[in-house]
């Protein structure tokens, strides 16, 4: 499974993909609007520093107006992925940009025939939202679970992105039902790295080294 962050604030993203295993970034307007930024030149300081798929969400509602914005944002840069909402103008979009060989992300997906109609309309991604479901006392990662099974059944090729994604616990689970791509905020990715018996296992290490450091030519 790959590890994209789901943040559109360069210093995490300069933090994080230092570790070097950040493959990709999503974004959507909620969060360009935390960081009070130009969306355009946002996606290009992002792509500067990792080499990977960028999602940059349309604003507009019609396909007309997706397509406009969506090819727009394509020219920006080879690994601009265009996010369009999970709506009935939005796979018309995705038909077209998929058939002028434009990625696509499709967002905002709440269950598995949502992400069936995306699939064949060509998405390159298909992202539920696990966490938004929780919260409404649904089971997010059945949902994820159902897309990776439906999408095994017929071959499909289009990634599924475990997206709202709240704690580490959701990353595990994503794995264990193999999703393709798990996005994430900055903390949560942070929170994945450590565990107390790897801190205490070098400090004894690192201790017990100290005594023999003597000995060592
Ligand atoms: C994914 O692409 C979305 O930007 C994101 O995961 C939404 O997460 P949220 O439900 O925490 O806002």
């Amino acid at each position: 499974m790959q590890f994209f962050l789901d943040t559109a604030n360069i210093d995490a993203i300069k933090k994080y993909a230092s570790w070097g295993i950040i493959e990709g970034i999503t974004t959507n307007p909620s969060l360009i609007a935390k960081e009070g930024v130009d969306v355009k030149t946002r996606i290009l300081e992002i792509a500067k520093i990792v080499d990977g798929p960028i999602s940059s969400e349309v604003i507009a509602t019609d396909t007309e107006g997706m397509l406009r914005e969506g090819r727009a944002m394509a020219a920006w840069h080879e690994n601009v992925y265009v996010k369009v909402p999970m709506t009935s103008e939005g796979l018309k979009a995705v038909k077209v940009l998929s058939a002028e060989g434009i990625p696509t992300n499709v967002t905002l997906v709440f269950s598995a025939s949502q992400a069936m109609m995306a699939a064949r309309a060509g998405a390159t991604l298909v992202s539920p939202f696990l966490g938004r479901l929780d919260d409404i006392s649904e089971d997010g990662m059945a949902l994820v679970a159902d897309i990776i099974h439906i999408f095994r059944n017929y071959n499909i090729q289009t990634k599924v992105l475990a997206a709202s994604i709240r704690h580490p616990l959701h990353v595990v689970q994503s794995m264990k039902v193999g999703a393709d791509i798990a996005t994430m905020p900055p903390e949560i990715f942070e929170k994945l790295v450590s565990h107390p018996l790897t801190d205490k296992g070098l400090a004894t290490f690192l201790s017990d080294w100290e005594k023999v450091k003597k000995f060592q030519k």
